[in-house]
C-alpha cells in the first residue's frame, strides 16, 4: 500500500476513501503540523495531502525521496514551491472550479454586509443600543455603483454576475485581458483607472512574487475616499499597514476582508481596532457542499497520482502523469 501523509484530516467521505486505499498517516492535532515532524513523516511517503497553512519548499522535498504526488485542498498554491515540485517531477493537485460559487457568494456577501452595515446592526441590537435609541451610521447603495474587480478569473466572473443582479456596473483588471468581456458583463480597465473609478474594489488575485504587496499606499491614494475595499484572495497581496493607515485617516471608507496578513490575525491587531473594517476568518470556500467537493477532488488527485494516472486537476501539467 502507498504511504500517504496528511497534514490535516479531510472531511469524512474523502478521508474514508484515502484510509481504505492507502497507508495514510494523519496529523490530527489542533496546532499546525510542525515542519520537522512533516519532514520526518515524508521520509518514506509516496503522497502528501497538503493544506495552504503548510509551507512546501525544495528543502522539504529533498527529504521526501519517494514522493510522487502532492494533493492540496485549495485553489491557491502559493504555499507550495511549484517550480521545485516540477523540477523533481512531482505533480501538484489542487481544487479549482468546485469552489467558485461559494467563494463568489462570500466575496459578494462581504461587500453587501459592509455596504449595509449588517454586522454592525447585529452588534447594535445585541448591545442594547436599539432600545436606547442610539443612532447607527448609514450604509451605501449598491445599485448604480461601480465595482472594480482586480483579478478576473472564474471567481471574479462569478462575482461580476452577482453584481449585475444588484444593478452595479463592473470593470476589471487582469494581467491578460479576457476575450469574453461581453459574456462576463465587465469592461477591461488599467489598474489605475479601475482604482480611480470604482466605488467598490474587490481583489481576487493569486499571491505570487508579482502580486505580493500589490495594494499599498500608492494604490489606496488613487481610490475614492468613499471607496470600499474587499479582499478574498490572499492577505499578502495587501500591505496591511498601509491599509490600516488608509482606513484610519479616511483615505478610503471601509474594508471587508476574508484574508489577512498575518493569518490568523491576532485579536488585538491594530487593524481590528478600527471601526470601518469587517474581517472573516478565511471562509471563502467554507460551505458543507463545497468543502466536501474539495476534499473529494483532493482524494481523486491523490489516488490518480499514486496510480501514475493523470491528476484531474493539476497545477503543473508539464509533469502530470499521462493517460
Ligand atoms: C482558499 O483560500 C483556496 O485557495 O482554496
Amino acid at each position: 500500500m502507498y504511504k500517504v501523509v496528511m497534514t490535516r484530516a479531510l472531511l469524512p467521505e474523502a478521508q474514508r476513501i484515502l484510509l481504505e486505499r492507502c497507508d495514510a498517516r494523519v496529523w490530527d492535532k489542533e496546532e499546525v503540523m510542525p515542519r520537522d515532524v512533516l519532514a520526518e513523516w515524508l521520509a518514506d511517503a509516496d503522497g502528501l495531502v497538503a493544506a495552504p497553512n503548510i509551507q512546501i519548499d525544495g528543502e522539504l522535498l529533498a527529504q521526501a525521496p519517494k514522493l510522487r504526488v502532492i494533493a492540496q485542498t485549495a485553489v491557491g498554491c502559493n504555499n507550495i514551491d511549484v517550480a521545485a515540485c516540477t523540477r523533481r517531477g512531482i505533480p501538484v493537485g489542487y481544487t479549482p472550479g468546485v469552489l467558485v460559487d461559494a467563494t463568489a457568494d462570500l466575496t459578494f456577501g462581504l461587500l453587501l454586509c459592509a455596504a449595509r452595515r449588517i454586522h454592525e446592526g447585529w452588534d447594535y441590537v445585541r448591545q442594547g443600543k436599539w432600545r436606547a435609541n442610539k443612532g447607527m451610521g448609514l450604509g451605501v447603495d449598491l445599485a448604480g455603483k461601480t465595482l472594480g474587480i482586480a483579478g478576473m478569473g472564474r471567481i471574479g466572473a462569478a462575482v461580476a454576475k452577482r453584481a449585475a443582479a444588484f444593478g452595479m456596473r463592473v470593470i476589471y483588471h487582469n494581467r491578460t485581458r479576457r476575450a469574453d468581456d461581453g459574456d462576463v458583463g465587465a469592461r477591461y480597465a488599467a489598474l489605475d483607472e479601475l482604482l480611480r473609478a470604482a466605488d467598490f474594489v474587490v481583489v481576487l488575485l493569486p499571491l505570487s512574487a508579482a502580486t505580493r504587496g500589490a495594494f499599498g499606499a500608492e494604490q489606496f491614494a488613487l481610490m475614492k475616499p468613499t471607496a470600499y475595499f474587499v479582499n478574498a484572495s490572499r492577505g499578502a497581496v495587501v500591505d496591511t499597514e498601509a491599509l490600516a493607515e488608509a482606513l484610519a485617516t479616511g483615505r478610503i471608507a471601509y474594508a471587508a476582508l476574508d484574508v489577512t496578513d498575518p493569518e490568523p490575525i491576532p485579536a488585538d491587531h491594530p487593524l481590528l481596532m478600527l471601526p470601518n473594517v469587517l474581517v472573516t476568518p478565511h471562509i471563502g470556500s467554507a460551505t458543507a457542499e463545497t468543502r466536501t467537493a474539495m476534499a473529494m477532488l483532493t482524494a481523486d488527485n491523490m489516488l490518480a497520482g499514486l496510480a501514475g494516472k493523470p491528476l484531474p486537476a493539476c497545477v503543473n501539467e508539464s509533469v502530470n502523469y499521462k493517460g
